[in-house]
């Protein structure tokens, strides 16, 4: 058999013959199922690597019993991520006994983790390959490995080669489509663990993303999620740089796309090119998420933002005046190791000023290698968690009160899919990304549609379809 990996190593181009060799090399026949946790970076490595799969002759089935592989594509941002999925490998325990030909993989930020690795190694003798965030191309050689050699099959690079950009992908939608555009972090935010698990920052050559876009857009993608921990620093590091706004500017020129996201932005980046972005590209969707984490000055220097509460507001004011009709989402951290009643008010005040249309909100996990794992003012589990709620009081009145705003208008949507708890409604996302539920045919879903609010909750809105 031709040695996958020689022909990577030749260069980039060489992509196609290396899937041609997986679809002549293998013909697996088997079900698998990629099992995801974590963020958007994670959804799309799992597209990927379900995408790979296919391309062997793997099946891709719904039910862990049905399986013949299972993926577990893994995060470690808090403590209750890694949980879970010891949790989910206690249970295959039980699987593999009644399976015996059962793979097992594990993947993901966790492996990248010296300490989350080991563990798994230790612990679960049924796991049969594992492998990291920078390697995925390499399953297909990693799986031939453990069945001829029976043993776990282990590989982890530390760095990047950047071969998994030229993947595929098995995206759940044709007309959405997420993008990678950087990956890592150099932010160092002193209770993050993503530095560690995803490396140094690096940029995706633009020629090279707006080719995937297109490619995206010729075969029916209308929105694209741009993505990255920090899409803010975006090519400051590339050999010809080139700022985030001007890739936004340069996507919004290819013809099909009529959405453009991305996430994630970091607050001390964000340029005033950006914010006039939202003003002259219509295609910029009218949502920003810029997580703010917390509204204490005092405690945001512990964190290593880099930015003041007063900063953060000046920012958000900048936006507003630019564009202000903007959804704003934010992610907000309570508990961080020191943070006082008053530094807590002063993110319920934070909350109040910036009016967040919907936020992403975690108690403090403490996080092993991370500079404020050392700390020793950890905050008591009790007080988090009365903090927790009396935040999601304030958020969530906020967010009604900006919900029911919307009733009478009529808004774009984006249909998304049927409505999983009730059959008779589709869903859809508005430009401000807010779930909108209407009746209407299954022939609008893809399509960008008119669609009259007419009641709305916390989380989502009500709507009648225009026409
Ligand atoms: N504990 C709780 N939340 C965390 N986040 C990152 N690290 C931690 C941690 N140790 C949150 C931050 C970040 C989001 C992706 O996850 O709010 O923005
Ligand atoms: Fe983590 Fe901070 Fe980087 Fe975001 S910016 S990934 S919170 S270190």
């Amino acid at each position: 058999m031709i040695n996958n990996l020689d022909l990577l190593k030749d260069s980039n181009e060489n992509i196609n013959e290396y899937i041609k060799n997986i679809v002549e090399n293998y013909s697996v026949d088997k079900n698998a199922k990629v099992i995801t946790h974590g963020c958007q970076m994670n959804e799309h490595d799992s597209e990927k690597i379900e995408w790979l799969l296919e391309k062997m002759g793997y099946n891709l089935v719904e039910e862990n019993e049905d399986s013949d592989l299972i993926i577990l594509n893994t995060c470690s941002i808090r403590h209750s991520a890694e949980d879970k999925v010891y949790g989910q490998l206690g249970s295959l325990k039980h699987l593999k006994k009644s399976k015996p030909g059962l793979k097992i993989g594990v993947c993901g930020c966790m492996m990248q983790r010296d300490e989350s690795r080991e563990y798994v190694l230790e612990k679960f003798e049924n796991v049969d390959i594992i492998f990291g965030t920078n390697n995925i191309w390499k399953l297909p050689e990693l799986l031939s490995k453990n069945y001829a050699s029976n043993k776990t099959t282990v590989d982890i690079e530390e760095n990047s080669d950047n071969l998994d950009d030229y993947l595929g992908a098995n995206r759940l939608y044709s007309y959405k489509s997420y993008v990678n555009i950087m990956y890592g972090c150099n932010n160092f935010c002193t209770y993050c663990i993503v530095p560690f698990t995803r490396g140094r920052e690096r940029s995706r050559e633009p020629e090279d993303i707006l080719k995937e876009i297109k490619f995206l857009a010729e075969n029916g993608t209308k929105e694209i999620t741009l993505l990255g921990q920090n899409v803010n620093s975006y090519g400051k590091s590339l050999e010809s740089p080139i700022s985030f706004a001007e890739l936004i500017y340069r996507v919004s020129e290819i013809s099909g796309i009529e959405r453009i996201r991305f996430m994630t932005s970091h607050p001390k980046d964000i340029s005033d090119d950006l914010i006039y972005a939202y003003r002259d590209i219509d295609k910029l969707c009218n949502f920003l998420h810029l997580p703010v984490q917390a509204g204490s000055s005092r405690v945001l220097k512990l964190m290593n933002r880099k930015y003041t509460k007063e900063d953060y507001l000046r920012k958000i004011d900048k936006i507003k005046n630019v564009n202000p009709d903007i959804a704003l989402c934010t992610d907000l951290m309570i508990g961080f190791p020191s943070e006082t009643e008053e530094d807590f008010l002063e993110t319920i005040d934070l909350v109040k000023r910036v009016q967040y249309d919907t936020s992403f909100t975690f108690i403090y996990s403490m996080r092993e290698g991370t500079l404020a794992a050392k700390s020793n003012e950890q905050v008591p589990d009790d007080i988090k968690h009365n903090r927790f709620e009396r935040l999601l009081d304030v958020l969530y009145s906020i967010q009604l009160t900006k919900n029911l705003n919307f009733i009478g208008k009529t808004c774009k949507v984006l249909v998304e899919d049927v409505s999983k708890n009730n059959k008779e409604y589709l869903t859809g996302r508005t430009d401000e990304f807010k779930l909108v539920n209407f009746k209407g045919n299954v022939d609008n879903i893809g399509k960008i549609i008119d669609v009259k609010i007419v009641d709305a909750n916390t989380f989502s809105l009500k709507g009648e379809i225009i026409g």
